[in-house]
């Protein structure tokens, strides 16, 4: 058990913050360079719990990694040679590689088990089980959730349409695809973060997007042999909303992945009224980058629903906690999905914000607040889930009380060093 507590103080968030990199695309490229016989280097990878599980369980089916001076190096195996893991692959608390990997193993000529912790075994498995049976996969589940037995199958080519809002759900289709006998086509009904699409283009020949079709023709041929990886936008959106709460704060984010299914938040924020810019837009492995700029802004409420909520899906906790300090009424419609994160995240995010004096409540699965000027402290849970843990310090800089968050050391799944950077803004009073 790990406490953190942040004592009256007064924040003020100003200069360069260095952000971690990205965790989707980290994932991703640690996948995609699994599918190269030949060596793959991986730089800025995001060395964070969630993304070790994913190197983890690709080595125990037999992908080699190495690092020099903060670089990685993958020697993969092809993408229909992987070894047979002779244990349950264990999938931690990632969720990503829970549903990636099982695309991956659905279309190998070996059996694997993957198993994960608590809060992995309570996720929904169901969601990419049924899709990938749709193209020849044979996956047993444990009613719905982990552990889950695959048991190897030929993944048929076709045509798939895809309901689901989930990327994950998504990519784990895209990867079976890549494993299978013939060209697999899958139309995609609800837009959703497109890292595993781009980094497939940039990586390999395989892949045509148009529009709402992905077309994959299985066989990777690798036509790169190095991955860049940009910083993350969901990590940065603590510091954004940080820095816009607190009077006085003037920050600067360093190549942010500015990918459109990634920035809705920052397209809410400055609806809100706050003041966030960018500047030296670039690209980085097929993926948008650039300076993201914020200074201290005075909310407004705003309704939130429906199509939003994927695009959004990691950065509701701490829109909530804008919403909490801005002028007025806010609402989260439909959003139902936070139900399946790493917590239940409607009923942490409701919770542990009424906890500190918000006046935020559930209705079914949306959430609805009156915002205020200010909050009141005292102790919180994380629920073992980082996104809330990194919420709950950036609501106590609005604090006028002390506040104990429990379990803290959660961030460790996606932000590291989260801790070490919020302390350098901490001014005494
Ligand atoms: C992720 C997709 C999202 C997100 C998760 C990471 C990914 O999950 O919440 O943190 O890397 O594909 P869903 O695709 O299940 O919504």
């Amino acid at each position: 058990m790990s406490e953190y507590i942040v004592n009256k103080s007064k924040f003020v968030f100003t200069g360069e913050i260095n952000i971690p990199p990205d965790k989707s695309i980290s994932h991703r490229a640690v996948f995609l360079s699994s599918f190269n016989k030949d060596m793959t280097k991986i730089t800025n990878l995001l060395l964070s719990d969630d993304v070790k599980t994913t190197m983890y369980s690709l080595g125990a089916i037999g992908v080699m990694f190495a690092e020099n001076n903060g670089k990685f190096f993958t020697r993969g195996t092809g993408i229909r040679e992987y070894l047979p893991s002779p244990e349950t692959i264990d999938c931690g608390n990632s969720g990503t590689t829970a549903r990636l990997l099982t695309g991956l193993l659905a279309g190998q000529n070996f059996e694997s088990v993957l198993d994960g912790d608590e809060s992995l075994r309570k996720r929904p498995m169901d969601r990419v089980k049924t899709p990938l049976e749709e193209i020849g996969a044979e996956i047993y589940t444990t009613d719905g959730k982990f552990p889950v037995k695959i048991k190897g199958s030929k993944i048929k080519g076709g045509h798939i349409k895809l309901d689901s809002g989930s990327a994950q759900v998504k990519s784990a289709i895209i990867f079976a695809g890549l494993t299978g006998e013939s060209e697999l086509t899958i139309e995609t009904k609800i837009k959703s973060r497109d890292h595993t699409e781009i980094l497939l283009e940039y990586f390999t020949d395989n892949i045509i997007v148009e529009d709402n079709i992905i077309k994959i023709t299985p066989n990777p041929i690798i036509k790169n042999d190095l991955i860049d990886i940009p910083n993350d936008p969901s990590s940065a959106a603590f510091f954004i909303v940080g820095s816009l709460l607190n009077e006085g704060s003037s920050i600067k984010l360093e190549k942010i992945c500015l990918n459109p299914t990634r920035i809705k938040f920052i397209e809410i924020l400055q609806e809100m009224g706050g003041d966030i810019s960018y500047e030296n837009i670039s690209n980085i492995s097929g993926e948008k980058v650039g300076d993201i700029l914020v200074k201290h802004s005075n909310l407004k409420g705003i309704d939130i629903s429906g199509e939003d909520i994927p695009l959004i899906i990691d950065e509701i906790p701490i829109l909530s906690l804008a919403m909490s300090l801005a002028e007025g009424d806010s609402n989260i419609l439909g959003a139902t999905e936070l139900r399946y994160k790493e917590s239940d995240r409607i009923n942490s995010i409701v919770s542990e914000l009424s906890n500190l004096g918000a006046d935020i409540n559930q209705i079914n699965d949306d959430i609805k607040i009156k915002g205020k000027q200010i909050l009141n402290g005292g102790t919180c849970k994380s629920h073992f889930d980082h996104r809330i843990a990194m919420m709950l310090a950036i609501a106590a800089t609005r604090c006028t009380n002390e506040v104990q968050i429990l379990d803290s050391n959660c961030v460790s799944i996606s932000f590291p060093n989260f801790f070490e950077i919020f302390e350098q803004f901490r001014k005494n009073i």
